[in-house]
Protein backbone atom coordinates (compact mmCIF):
# COMPACT_ATOMS: atom_id res chain seq x y z
CA UNK A 1 0.00 0.00 0.00
CA UNK A 2 2.30 2.33 1.06
CA UNK A 3 4.75 1.61 -2.19
CA UNK A 4 1.48 2.57 -4.26
CA UNK A 5 0.66 5.76 -2.19
CA UNK A 6 4.27 6.61 -3.47
CA UNK A 7 3.93 5.78 -7.08
CA UNK A 8 0.67 7.68 -7.60
CA UNK A 9 2.23 10.58 -5.45
CA UNK A 10 5.02 10.82 -7.80
CA UNK A 11 3.33 10.20 -10.70
CA UNK A 12 1.10 13.24 -10.09
CA UNK A 13 4.22 15.30 -9.11
CA UNK A 14 5.60 14.89 -12.44
CA UNK A 15 2.54 16.03 -13.90
CA UNK A 16 1.23 19.11 -11.20
CA UNK A 17 1.50 22.43 -12.36
CA UNK A 18 2.05 24.45 -8.70
CA UNK A 19 1.47 22.83 -5.52
CA UNK A 20 -1.73 23.59 -3.91
CA UNK A 21 -2.67 23.01 -0.57
CA UNK A 22 -6.23 22.77 -0.71
CA UNK A 23 -8.12 19.63 -2.07
CA UNK A 24 -11.69 19.33 -2.50
CA UNK A 25 -14.16 16.72 -3.69
CA UNK A 26 -17.04 17.03 -4.70
CA UNK A 27 -19.84 14.58 -3.75
CA UNK A 28 -23.07 13.38 -5.74
CA UNK A 29 -24.27 15.94 -8.14
CA UNK A 30 -21.73 18.38 -7.38
CA UNK A 31 -19.67 18.45 -9.84
CA UNK A 32 -20.56 21.57 -11.32
CA UNK A 33 -17.75 23.61 -8.93
CA UNK A 34 -15.71 23.14 -11.20
CA UNK A 35 -17.10 25.02 -13.74
CA UNK A 36 -15.48 27.50 -11.12
CA UNK A 37 -12.30 26.35 -11.15
CA UNK A 38 -9.56 28.16 -13.59
CA UNK A 39 -8.44 24.46 -14.89
CA UNK A 40 -5.05 24.24 -15.43
CA UNK A 41 -4.80 20.11 -15.66
CA UNK A 42 -7.30 17.56 -15.45
CA UNK A 43 -6.63 13.55 -15.32
CA UNK A 44 -9.08 11.22 -15.61
CA UNK A 45 -8.34 8.31 -12.84
CA UNK A 46 -8.42 5.65 -15.32
CA UNK A 47 -4.63 7.30 -16.07
CA UNK A 48 -3.64 7.38 -12.92
CA UNK A 49 -1.50 4.32 -11.29
CA UNK A 50 -3.03 2.40 -8.48
CA UNK A 51 -5.94 5.21 -8.75
CA UNK A 52 -9.48 2.79 -8.54
CA UNK A 53 -12.16 4.11 -11.30
CA UNK A 54 -15.58 5.20 -10.46
CA UNK A 55 -18.56 3.90 -11.27
CA UNK A 56 -21.35 5.59 -10.14
CA UNK A 57 -23.85 7.27 -12.19
CA UNK A 58 -22.94 11.75 -11.55
CA UNK A 59 -19.30 11.04 -11.31
CA UNK A 60 -17.17 11.38 -13.88
CA UNK A 61 -13.99 10.11 -11.85
CA UNK A 62 -11.08 12.94 -12.92
CA UNK A 63 -8.70 14.37 -10.63
CA UNK A 64 -8.09 18.61 -11.01
CA UNK A 65 -5.50 21.17 -11.17
CA UNK A 66 -6.43 24.68 -11.12
CA UNK A 67 -7.10 28.11 -9.34
CA UNK A 68 -10.50 29.01 -7.13
CA UNK A 69 -10.78 31.80 -5.13
CA UNK A 70 -7.50 33.15 -6.04
CA UNK A 71 -5.80 30.02 -4.84
CA UNK A 72 -4.44 26.79 -5.96
CA UNK A 73 -6.36 23.50 -5.39
CA UNK A 74 -6.46 20.27 -6.51
CA UNK A 75 -10.13 18.68 -6.92
CA UNK A 76 -11.79 15.09 -7.28
CA UNK A 77 -14.34 15.00 -9.21
CA UNK A 78 -16.42 11.59 -8.09
CA UNK A 79 -15.21 9.89 -4.94
CA UNK A 80 -15.11 6.02 -4.25
CA UNK A 81 -17.81 4.65 -2.49
CA UNK A 82 -17.63 1.90 -0.08
CA UNK A 83 -20.85 0.67 -1.50
CA UNK A 84 -19.57 0.26 -4.77
CA UNK A 85 -17.25 -2.86 -3.54
CA UNK A 86 -14.21 -0.73 -2.40
CA UNK A 87 -11.99 -1.67 0.18
CA UNK A 88 -11.85 0.97 2.90
CA UNK A 89 -8.01 1.68 1.78
CA UNK A 90 -8.98 1.99 -1.56
CA UNK A 91 -11.72 4.58 -0.56
CA UNK A 92 -9.21 6.72 1.51
CA UNK A 93 -6.41 5.82 -0.97
CA UNK A 94 -6.84 9.48 -2.79
CA UNK A 95 -6.37 11.07 0.98
CA UNK A 96 -2.98 9.40 1.43
CA UNK A 97 -1.77 10.26 -1.54
CA UNK A 98 -2.80 14.07 -1.03
CA UNK A 99 -0.81 13.98 2.30
CA UNK A 100 1.99 12.94 0.04
CA UNK A 101 1.70 15.92 -2.15
CA UNK A 102 1.45 18.19 0.50
CA UNK A 103 -2.01 18.91 1.12
CA UNK A 104 -3.24 20.77 4.17
CA UNK A 105 -6.79 21.63 4.09
CA UNK A 106 -9.68 19.10 2.51
CA UNK A 107 -13.15 20.73 1.55
CA UNK A 108 -15.34 17.57 0.94
CA UNK A 109 -18.71 17.37 0.00
CA UNK A 110 -21.85 15.30 -0.27
CA UNK A 111 -25.65 14.71 -0.61
CA UNK A 112 -27.26 13.80 2.43
CA UNK A 113 -30.67 12.80 3.55
CA UNK A 114 -31.93 15.27 6.31
CA UNK A 115 -33.00 13.79 9.42
CA UNK A 116 -33.69 16.77 11.51
CA UNK A 117 -37.11 18.36 11.09
CA UNK A 118 -36.52 21.70 10.38
CA UNK A 119 -34.73 20.62 7.11
CA UNK A 120 -35.90 21.25 3.84
CA UNK A 121 -34.56 20.09 0.30
CA UNK A 122 -31.96 21.82 -0.70
CA UNK A 123 -30.80 23.11 2.78
CA UNK A 124 -26.66 23.50 3.11
CA UNK A 125 -25.53 21.29 6.37
CA UNK A 126 -22.06 22.37 7.67
CA UNK A 127 -20.73 19.33 9.46
CA UNK A 128 -19.59 20.12 12.95
CA UNK A 129 -19.15 16.13 13.92
CA UNK A 130 -19.88 12.76 12.34
CA UNK A 131 -20.89 9.42 13.66
CA UNK A 132 -19.19 6.44 11.66
CA UNK A 133 -21.60 3.32 11.25
CA UNK A 134 -19.15 1.64 8.48
CA UNK A 135 -18.65 -1.49 9.19
CA UNK A 136 -14.89 -0.79 8.93
CA UNK A 137 -12.60 2.01 10.08
CA UNK A 138 -10.20 2.93 7.27
CA UNK A 139 -7.44 2.67 10.19
CA UNK A 140 -7.95 -0.71 10.71
CA UNK A 141 -4.52 -2.44 10.26
CA UNK A 142 -1.08 -1.54 10.64
CA UNK A 143 -0.78 1.70 12.05
CA UNK A 144 0.71 4.58 9.23
CA UNK A 145 3.55 6.81 10.08
CA UNK A 146 1.50 9.94 9.32
CA UNK A 147 -0.29 9.21 12.41
CA UNK A 148 -1.12 8.24 16.35
CA UNK A 149 -2.58 4.62 16.33
CA UNK A 150 -5.55 5.82 18.53
CA UNK A 151 -5.51 9.23 17.07
CA UNK A 152 -8.42 11.72 18.45
CA UNK A 153 -11.61 12.43 16.64
CA UNK A 154 -12.39 15.59 18.69
CA UNK A 155 -12.79 18.76 16.35
CA UNK A 156 -12.66 16.44 13.12
CA UNK A 157 -14.33 19.53 11.26
CA UNK A 158 -11.89 22.18 11.67
CA UNK A 159 -13.64 25.28 14.03
CA UNK A 160 -12.25 27.92 12.28
CA UNK A 161 -13.19 26.84 9.05
CA UNK A 162 -16.55 26.44 10.36
CA UNK A 163 -16.67 30.10 11.36
CA UNK A 164 -15.40 31.69 8.13
CA UNK A 165 -18.26 30.03 6.82
CA UNK A 166 -21.05 30.83 9.37
CA UNK A 167 -19.16 34.63 8.21
CA UNK A 168 -19.45 34.04 4.85
CA UNK A 169 -22.98 32.88 4.79
CA UNK A 170 -24.47 35.39 7.00
CA UNK A 171 -22.59 38.46 4.64
CA UNK A 172 -23.88 36.50 0.87
CA UNK A 173 -27.44 35.84 2.97
CA UNK A 174 -26.85 32.13 2.52
CA UNK A 175 -29.13 29.91 4.88
CA UNK A 176 -27.04 27.23 6.71
CA UNK A 177 -27.06 24.36 9.11
CA UNK A 178 -24.63 23.39 11.60
CA UNK A 179 -25.20 20.03 12.51
CA UNK A 180 -23.42 15.72 11.95
CA UNK A 181 -23.26 13.55 9.47
CA UNK A 182 -24.40 10.27 9.55
CA UNK A 183 -21.74 7.61 7.17
CA UNK A 184 -23.61 3.99 6.71
CA UNK A 185 -22.41 1.80 4.20
CA UNK A 186 -25.48 1.96 1.56
CA UNK A 187 -26.42 1.21 -1.10
CA UNK A 188 -29.66 0.73 0.40
CA UNK A 189 -31.38 4.40 1.56
CA UNK A 190 -33.01 4.00 4.93
CA UNK A 191 -35.81 1.87 6.23
CA UNK A 192 -38.09 4.52 8.10
CA UNK A 193 -37.29 2.97 11.23
CA UNK A 194 -33.36 3.01 10.43
CA UNK A 195 -33.94 6.91 10.01
CA UNK A 196 -35.77 6.87 12.98
CA UNK A 197 -32.93 5.21 14.85
CA UNK A 198 -29.86 7.61 13.38
CA UNK A 199 -32.08 10.46 14.03
CA UNK A 200 -32.20 9.12 17.76
CA UNK A 201 -28.99 8.79 18.06
CA UNK A 202 -28.07 12.13 17.63
CA UNK A 203 -27.38 12.69 13.80
CA UNK A 204 -29.00 15.73 11.76
CA UNK A 205 -28.40 14.10 8.46
CA UNK A 206 -27.56 10.41 7.27
CA UNK A 207 -25.17 9.71 3.48
CA UNK A 208 -22.94 6.84 2.63
CA UNK A 209 -19.76 8.74 2.10
CA UNK A 210 -17.39 11.26 3.58
CA UNK A 211 -16.53 9.76 7.04
CA UNK A 212 -13.83 7.33 5.72
CA UNK A 213 -11.94 10.03 4.33
CA UNK A 214 -12.14 12.54 7.31
CA UNK A 215 -10.78 9.53 9.00
CA UNK A 216 -8.03 9.49 7.33
CA UNK A 217 -7.36 13.08 7.00
CA UNK A 218 -7.84 13.58 10.54
CA UNK A 219 -5.19 11.11 11.19
CA UNK A 220 -2.88 12.73 8.72
CA UNK A 221 -3.35 16.24 10.22
CA UNK A 222 -5.15 17.54 7.15
CA UNK A 223 -7.82 20.34 8.49
CA UNK A 224 -11.08 19.73 7.54
CA UNK A 225 -14.50 21.30 5.96
CA UNK A 226 -17.62 18.87 5.47
CA UNK A 227 -20.65 20.41 4.07
CA UNK A 228 -23.63 18.46 3.02
CA UNK A 229 -26.50 19.12 0.63
CA UNK A 230 -29.97 17.90 1.99
CA UNK A 231 -31.26 16.11 -1.30
CA UNK A 232 -34.04 14.06 0.53
CA UNK A 233 -36.03 14.22 4.23
CA UNK A 234 -36.79 10.30 4.57
CA UNK A 235 -35.91 10.96 8.40
CA UNK A 236 -39.51 12.29 9.14
CA UNK A 237 -41.64 12.43 6.50
CA UNK A 238 -43.67 9.91 6.17
CA UNK A 239 -43.26 6.89 3.45
CA UNK A 240 -41.53 8.60 1.50
CA UNK A 241 -39.09 7.08 -1.11
CA UNK A 242 -35.91 8.31 -2.42
CA UNK A 243 -34.78 7.94 -5.57
CA UNK A 244 -31.03 8.53 -7.09
CA UNK A 245 -32.43 11.34 -9.62
CA UNK A 246 -34.32 13.44 -6.25
CA UNK A 247 -31.02 13.10 -5.19
CA UNK A 248 -28.98 14.41 -7.77
CA UNK A 249 -31.86 16.96 -8.60
CA UNK A 250 -31.66 18.89 -4.83
CA UNK A 251 -28.02 18.57 -5.53
CA UNK A 252 -27.51 20.46 -8.40
CA UNK A 253 -30.48 23.35 -7.15
CA UNK A 254 -27.84 23.91 -4.22
CA UNK A 255 -24.74 23.98 -6.55
CA UNK A 256 -24.31 27.79 -6.78
CA UNK A 257 -24.83 28.23 -2.92
CA UNK A 258 -22.37 25.65 -1.80
CA UNK A 259 -19.93 26.93 -4.74
CA UNK A 260 -19.97 30.30 -3.05
CA UNK A 261 -19.25 29.08 0.24
CA UNK A 262 -16.83 26.72 -0.83
CA UNK A 263 -14.81 30.10 -2.75
CA UNK A 264 -14.85 31.99 0.28
CA UNK A 265 -13.64 29.79 2.39
CA UNK A 266 -10.84 29.38 0.07
CA UNK A 267 -10.04 33.04 -0.32
CA UNK A 268 -9.40 32.69 3.64
CA UNK A 269 -7.20 29.75 4.02
N1 LIG B 1 -29.61 8.15 2.94
C1 LIG B 1 -28.36 7.78 2.67
N2 LIG B 1 -27.61 8.37 1.76
C2 LIG B 1 -28.12 9.41 1.11
C3 LIG B 1 -29.43 9.85 1.35
C4 LIG B 1 -30.21 9.18 2.32
O1 LIG B 1 -31.39 9.51 2.58
N3 LIG B 1 -29.65 10.91 0.54
C5 LIG B 1 -28.51 11.10 -0.18
N4 LIG B 1 -27.59 10.20 0.16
Amino acid sequence: MYEQIQETAQFLKQKMTSKPETAIILGSGLGRLVDEIDVESEIPYSEIPNMPVSTVEGHSGKLLFGRLGGKEIMAMEGRFHYYEGYSMKEVTFPIRVMYELGIKNLFVSNAAGGMNPQFHVGDLLVLTDHINLFPENPLRGKNFPTGPRFPSMHQAYDPEFISIVEDAAQRLGIKIFKGVYLGTSGPTFETPAEYRMFRGMGADAVGMSTVPEVIVAVHCGIRVFGISVITDLGGFADAVKVSHEEVQEAANAAQPRMTALMKELIKKV
